[in-house]
């Protein structure tokens, strides 16, 4: 069972050319907790994830991993902590080139894991874990969508991370792929112990998975809580959000009668 490890933004704020993406967001990712979260496409969830590997460094605010500060960590003092956070990419990101052992082995010798012996139990551990043994030889296009995206999983805790981050973990699978997911994220969390961060739009994953929940909305935290509470929010754009229906702004954007920067037809 690994050391449970919480995370935490405060006031986090990252523009990109002319926009804003987050602007000014303070969380708290409790320890060993899966915590999800929700917003529409483009909000700024794959940038805040990014924030808290490292791979983004944010304009102002302060990202910690458990007691340490690391937003202005160097390059080789992330690399200890990025040993500790396992990333499943929004696309699920296989080596097309490699076989399945080799994927998976990839975080552990580019951590300096060369014990063939070691390296190859703690492969054929993981693959069973998402329960695709017999898989280790094949290439990723041999595999279906959902056997790849349980194959990142199983790479992204291949080094026994603390903390688990999760893009979209869900979102192109039908939904019984989308439970096998959901069941393993659960399994990651309660079995070893693992602090998850899942970002989706997938609401029944969400619901199914989530024992803290955060909506963001045009670069800020709107809402934060429990399903209980995320289902009977009285903040109106939550709401519209979670039955699934267009803003006011985004009908506007997509009918033609704002001008957000884009041609209109003569
Ligand atoms: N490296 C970058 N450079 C410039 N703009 C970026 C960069 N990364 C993200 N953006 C912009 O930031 C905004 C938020 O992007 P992000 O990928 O976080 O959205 P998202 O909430 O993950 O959306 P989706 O649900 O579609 O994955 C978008 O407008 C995107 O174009
Ligand atoms: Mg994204």
């Amino acid at each position: 069972m690994s050391v449970q490890v919480d995370m935490r933004v405060s006031n986090l704020r990252k523009r990109f050319a002319r926009r804003d993406v987050l602007r000014g967001v303070t969380l708290d990712f409790p320890a060993g907790k899966i915590t999800v979260v929700l917003g529409a496409s483009g909000c700024g969830k794959s940038v805040l994830l990014k924030h808290l590997v490292g791979l983004l460094r944010p304009d102002r605010g302060e990202v910690w991993f458990g007691s340490t500060r690391i937003d202005k960590l160097s390059e080789r003092e992330l690399g200890i902590v990025r040993r500790q956070i396992g990333f499943l990419f929004q696309q699920s990101a296989l080596f097309d080139s490699l076989t399945v052992r080799e994927n998976i082995a990839f975080p552990l010798r580019e951590h300096e894991v060369h014990d063939e012996a070691l390296l190859d139990a703690k492969v054929k551990h993981v693959l069973n874990l998402v329960g695709l043994d017999e898989t280790i030889d094949q290439m990723p296009s041999e595999l279906s969508g959902g056997q790849r995206k349980r194959v990142a999983l199983a790479r992204a805790v291949v080094l026994e991370p603390r903390v688990v981050l999760y893009d979209e973990p869900t979102t192109g699978l039908d939904p019984i792929r989308s439970e096998v997911i959901n069941q393993l994220i659960l399994k990651f969390s309660q079995t070893l112990g693992i602090t998850s961060i899942v970002v989706t739009h997938d609401l029944v994953s969400a619901y199914r998975i989530a024992d803290h929940m955060v909506l963001l909305h045009e670069g800020k935290v709107i809402l934060e809580g429990t399903a209980e509470e995320f289902q009977s929010t009285t903040n109106p754009v939550a709401g519209q959000f979670l039955r699934g229906e267009l803003g006011a702004d985004e009908l506007a954007r997509i009918r033609g009668n704002r001008d957000d920067g884009a041609k209109r037809r003569p």
